[in-house]
């Protein structure tokens, strides 16, 4: 199987960063999230390089949902990086981390009153997804004397191939503003004396592994720019969104690279902002692309059987990998203490929790397993402990990271008093 560069296979031992999978597990157990630092430095480095190469004025926020351990993003923001923020506490974390508020956005599609403060409060502009929003958070500036820098979240009506529940700027999906409204609701920001409106933003969809589609949501924001531009309007940010993917089977899916995205999305954007006499900052948010392939989780087998196939039953499930059960997201795994042993028997990889949906990985051609093997699930950076719960009574598994010749915790396992420590005993129980 075609691995990144920084998972290699040495003494039949998988290693992660040039660090042996096996005696991680040793020294800190299963489950396990194992993560390259380097690996997200350098494609956060690829990222900002493609554009920056192509166009001054570029600033990637990293999608903060993806990822959210304060050790990843403040290795992003050492580099520069900002954030697209979903919740307050993502703003948090991404402040935590030492991201500037200027480069913050916060986006989302049903924002609380206290939501809008402290994006107010904290000086982070704010991509609004309606009018009611809009008044909202006029409203909210106007009590902090302060005045609200905006975008607004452009819902561009745009099929992509990826998975229907992770294409969001489909015109059914629940986010954004029509494209065509996007003028008068601009209008309507102009009118507000605490808002002021600054940039557009969209997102049309994760794991997209055809740049294509990015460019057409492009031209749909610069058609967009040119017509604000008409109105008077310069806008200072064009916010395209994330969305690049990385390759669910190794050997046989496309690979697009910052370079592809790029080359597809730059003419357009450029041509566009030419054509609306603009130079606005050019935003982008990947999540996925800079996070996914750099973490394995390592899994051990419980037990093995054959049934009416043969089943590998790992100590994760989807209490610590949602994915598969909820996208039927393809994850390539490895035998991580016997990587270069020949494929000989099928195996459904399976975990602990209780449903019958908690499969990480069917019908795949694995060595001979037995009890003890080392399972690696790979691509389980973005969006992996992100979206873990503690379903059926299971702590969190701990986070490790490495970088260069180093390893270390980037957080601790949940222990079992994790999972009572924020319940309150209700009086009448005493
Ligand atoms: N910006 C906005 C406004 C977004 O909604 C998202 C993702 C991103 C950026 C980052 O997209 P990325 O580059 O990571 O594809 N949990 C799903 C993915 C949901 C994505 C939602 N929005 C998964 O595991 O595939």
């Amino acid at each position: 199987m075609k691995l990144p560069p920084h998972l290699t296979i040495r003494n039949g031992h998988l290693h992660v960063g040039g660090h042996d999978c096996v005696s991680l597990s040793e020294k800190y157990g299963t489950p396990l999230y194992v993560t390259s630092e380097d690996r997200i430095c350098d494609h956060f480095r690829a990222y900002q390089q493609a554009l920056s190469s192509r166009y001054p004025n570029v600033q990637v926020l990293f999608a903060a949902k993806a990822n959210g351990n304060l050790a990843v993003m403040r290795a992003l923001a050492q580099l520069g990086a900002g954030a697209d923020v979903f919740s307050g506490g993502e703003l948090a974390l991404a402040r935590e981390a030492g991201m500037p508020a200027k480069k913050l956005l916060f986006n989302g599609s049903s924002k609380t009153k206290s939501d809008l403060a402290l994006a107010v409060q904290h000086g982070v502009k704010v991509s609004v997804d309606s009018l009611d929003e809009l008044h909202q958070l006029d409203a909210v500036a106007r009590e902090a004397k302060k005045v609200a820098e905006i975008s607004f979240r452009v819902n561009p009506a745009l099929e992509v191939p990826t998975h229907p529940k992770i294409a969001t700027g489909l015109a059914t999906s629940k986010f954004g503003i029509p494209h065509g409204q996007i003028p008068a609701a601009y209008k309507e920001a102009l009118s507000c004396k605490h808002v002021r409106p600054v940039g557009i933003h969209c997102h049309i969809g994760s794991q997209i592994l055809d740049v294509e589609p990015f460019a057409r949501a492009a031209k749909v924001m610069v058609r967009i720019a040119q017509e604000l531009a008409g109105m008077g309007v310069k806008l200072e940010f064009l916010d395209l969104g994330g969305g690049l993917g990385v390759p669910y089977h190794h050997d046989t899916d496309p690979a697009p690279t910052p370079e592809d995205y790029a080359n597809a999305v730059m003419p357009v954007f450029l041509a566009g902002i030419k054509a609306a006499g603009i130079t606005p900052e050019l935003w982008v948010e990947p999540g996925r692309y800079l996070v996914a392939d750099s973490t394995v989780i390592l899994t051990r087998v419980n037990s093995t059987k054959t049934a009416h196939k043969r089943f590998a039953n790992v100590d994760a499930g989807f209490n610590l990998l949602i994915r598969p059960a909820m996208y039927d997201a393809y994850h390539e795994v490895i035998v991580a203490n016997r990587a270069d042993a020949p494929l000989t028997t099928e195996y459904t990889v399976t975990g602990p929790i209780c449903e019958t949906g908690d499969i990480l990985a069917a019908d795949r051609k694995l060595p001979e397993l037995a009890a003890g093997d080392l399972i690696a699930v790979l691509d389980a950076g973005a969006y992996g402990y992100a979206m873990s719960s503690q379903y059926n009574g299971r702590p969190r598994c701990p986070e490790v990271l490495v970088h260069g010749n180093e390893t270390a915790l980037m957080r601790r396992g949940e222990t079992l008093a994790d999972l009572t420590s924020t319940m309150v005993h209700p009086p009448w129980q005493r």
